[in-house]
């Protein structure tokens, strides 16, 4: 494939509209309180348990609670926001139009969204109206994306947007200043990279727009995934 049949698929014109806790009851519903690493055997219990969770108001109003897709064996994370209304109405992550072209963009250096990635989110209730997450519904919902890190064991996180890069690195500096950066945490190789919602809003495929420098950043994703694996 040519560089610029790779961009080509930048185009989004086609996208359409040991348990510490070993009792679900035993959630400590104060956000303050942590879940400690080490609680959840698997991702099927954490998910059993995130059901009942209560930690922050984003659980009052939640159709669907959203975990994950892709490959819980993946080398490669990807880390969001919170769920939009696609995702609460199907339960997954990234399935409405930033998603559509998330997976576009995985697609562009032959990475299959169901295969060679898992997808999260920071927060797993949709906030209401689509708006950000608090910082203390992200701190309330912190411990359950340490956990899938923890269970998934990727060697490489992309964190899509400022609240992910929030949620984890803690960088107060913009996406803008950070993105395409690699950063060490905890042993893993981070990048913060633009949302895909940002590039549906600038839609600009020239040298230097937020599109182009994805498709810089995707590249080099994939250079590392070749390099480590
Ligand atoms: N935006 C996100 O950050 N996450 C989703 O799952 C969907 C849209």
């Amino acid at each position: 494939m040519s560089n610029s049949d790779q961009l080509n698929l930048f185009d989004d014109s086609s996208i359409a509209g040991n348990s510490e806790f070993s009792s679900l009851e035993l959630i400590p519903k104060d956000p303050k309180i942590p879940i400690p690493s080490g609680t959840y055997e698997t991702l099927e219990t954490l998910t059993e348990h995130c059901q009942q969770c209560q930690r922050c108001e984003l659980g009052q109003n939640r159709t669907h609670l959203v975990i994950h897709r892709g490959n819980p064996k993946a080398s490669l994370m990807i880390v969001g926001e919170a769920p939009g209304q696609n995702e609460d109405e199907q339960g997954l992550p990234f399935v409405g139009k930033s998603g559509q072209l998330l997976d576009k963009i995985l697609a562009s250096v032959k990475l299959d969204s169901e295969r060679d990635v898992y997808i999260c989110n920071v927060n797993k209730c949709r906030p209401p109206g689509n708006r950000k997450p608090t910082s203390s519904e992200i701190d309330a919902c912190k411990p359950y994306l340490l956990e899938q890190i923890r269970l998934v064991n990727p060697k490489i996180i992309l964190l899509t947007g400022a609240t992910a890069v929030q949620g984890i690195l803690a960088d107060k500096r913009g996406i803008t200043k950070i993105r395409g950066q690699w950063f060490d945490w905890e042993g893993r190789f981070c990048m913060p990279i633009f949302h895909p919602a940002y590039l549906l809003r600038n839609p600009s495929r020239e040298q230097g727009k937020p599109k182009w420098l994805m498709w810089q950043d995707i590249q080099e994703v994939r250079r590392k995934l070749d390099e480590i694996s």
